[in-house]
Parts: structure tokens; sequence; C-alpha cells
């Protein structure tokens, strides 16, 4: 049977959501490009290969040559200074959508962050028309990431769905994360909600699996139909309630980027 698309295109290839992904996406294009700025191991059939780093215009330029849709999970994904970020990240995903507009592809799934948010606190019930509250330097730059989404669609009609990822891992490392975690298996019904409706426009989605405790609102997403399957009521055994009360303060409790909040270059 034919694939959706002919070629797919994932940046960050060599990352550790881009190992998780590169496998569960051959089902949807004859070929998936698989791109970062250091190696990846070789292609396999239906697949290419194309070391670039974001930050190379000319290079991104090339990297978008034939490709009908973007999931863009490439660039820094911790805090780090303004001056690195600003190079993969906010440079990185402006290249990524001046090639698009170039090439004229018309969709791309943007990994964005709950860093983007980070700085609402965990006791929020926020939807995605809630003003940004970045909490750092990584956190503005998916928040520009997002606007450049915004932009190029008012502008040029390239349509852009941004999952603000929570925290995607085989299991949730802290209780933060109870809240926050996407399963991999989730990850992949939200990519395949933003690759395959037919009209997103620009549509900003929280990625969290159905977990017990929820931060976020998707209805502003319900045309993606995305419905999670999994839970981290599962893991509830791995932090057993120790009966104190927790410091209301620290970071990890109050705020839903936990200690992101902290780690800002501002306070070097
Ligand atoms: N894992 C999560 O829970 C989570 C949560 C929120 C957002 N995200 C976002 O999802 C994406 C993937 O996350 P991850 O956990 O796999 O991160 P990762 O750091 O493991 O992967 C990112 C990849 O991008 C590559 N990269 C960095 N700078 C680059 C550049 N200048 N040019 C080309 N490639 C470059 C890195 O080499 C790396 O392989 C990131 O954009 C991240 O911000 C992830």
């Amino acid at each position: 049977m034919a694939k959706p698309f002919k070629r797919l295109l994932l940046t960050g290839a060599a990352g550790n959501l881009g190992k998780v992904l590169r496998p569960r996406l051959a089902q949807w294009a004859d070929v998936v490009r698989l791109s970062d700025i250091v190696s990846i191991t070789p292609a396999n059939s239906g697949e290419e290969v194309v070391q670039c780093d974001l930050s190379d215009k000319a290079a991104v330029n090339q990297l978008l040559d034939g490709v009908d849709a973007v999931l863009h999970f490439g660039g820094i994904s911790t805090e780090n200074t303004f001056e690195a970020i600003l190079k993969a990240n906010i440079q990185g995903t402006y290249n990524i959508y001046e090639a698009a507009h170039l090439h004229g592809v018309r969709r791309i799934v943007f990994a964005s962050s709950n860093h983007a948010v980070g700085f609402y606190e965990q006791n929020q019930f926020i939807d995605a028309f809630a003003p940004t509250r970045p909490d750092g330097m990584y956190g503005l730059s998916k928040v520009f990431g997002e606007q450049l989404g915004r932009y190029y669609y008012d502008r040029a009609g390239i349509e852009t769905v941004c999952i603000r990822i929570g925290s995607s891992y085989p299991e949730p490392a802290n209780p933060r994360m109870m809240a926050s975690w996407l399963s991999y298996d989730d990850l992949q019904e939200a990519l395949r909600c933003s690759l395959f409706t037919r009209r997103v426009g620009f549509t900003v989605l929280f990625g969290t699996s159905d977990n017990p405790v929820k931060w976020w609102d998707n209805k502003h997403a319900s045309h993606l139909g995305f419905h999670p399957h999994d839970s981290s009521v599962r893991f509830l055994h791995l932090f057993p309630e120790s009966g104190a009360y927790p410091d209301p303060d620290d970071p990890m409790v109050r705020y839903v980027g936990g200690t992101f909040v902290t780690t800002g270059p501002i306070y070097e």
C-alpha cells in the first residue's frame, strides 16, 4: 500500500527521542530522512542520513529539498547559555521554516516543551491560549519556535503543530514527572494526529499521557483527536507517600518547569 508521505524529515535523529522515533516512522513515508549535528548510525533501507548543523542556513536549505513534512526535534534540549541556544534553537528553527517555505513544505511538527510555560505553578490548570511563561533561555527558544510556526502559517500557510512535550522517558523519574510524563507510544500517537489531521493551521498540543494529575487542558487541540492511551498511574508505587509535607517553595513541587526555574543563565 502507498505510504502517506514520499519523504519525511526527522531532525535530532541521534537524540533520545530521535532514536525512539526512528523505527516508528517508516510506516508513514517511503523515505525517512534522518538528520543531526552528530553522526547517526548508517541508513537502513527506506532511510537517508544527513549530518547537518541546524544553524547552517545553506545546509538546512539542502536538507529540506524533496521533503513533504518535518518533525523538528533537533536542537539543545536543556538549559544552556543564550549564545548556544541562539544558534541551535533560534537560528536553527528559523532556518527550518525558511527552507520549508522555499521548498513548499506544507507541515511541520515542532517539538516544543513544557518549559515554554514552566513558570506556571503546578496548582494552575492552563490551556494553549494562556500566555507563555518560559522558565529560562531554553524555554524562551521554544516560545520563539512556536511563534515562528504562528508567523509562517499566517504569512505563508505552512501548518504547524507545536507539541509541548512534558517528560518523554521510559518512566517518570520523580514525582513531578507523574504529571508531565508522556509515554513513547503516546508521543507517536501525538505525531500521527499532528501529521494526518487534514487541517491543523497553527495548533499547540500539550504532550502528556492520561496521567492522574493534570496541569493542561487540550481543548484547543481537540480537532487533532489525540487520545493518549497510557497513564503514569502504573508508576505510583515508585513514589510512595512519606507522610511529610513537601516544602511548598521547592521548585520541583511548586513549578511546572521544576528546577529549570532556577537554572537559567541570569543566575550565573
Ligand atoms: N525528552 C523530553 O522529555 C522532551 C521534553 C520537552 C521537549 N523535548 C524536545 O524534544 C526534542 C528531542 O528531545 P531529546 O530528549 O531527544 O533531546 P536530545 O538532546 O537527546 O536530542 C536532541 C538532538 O539534537 C541535536 N542537535 C543539537 N544541536 C544541534 C544543531 N545545532 N544542529 C543539529 N542537531 C543538533 C543533538 O545532537 C541531539 O541528538 C528537543 O527539541 C527537546 O527540546 C523533549
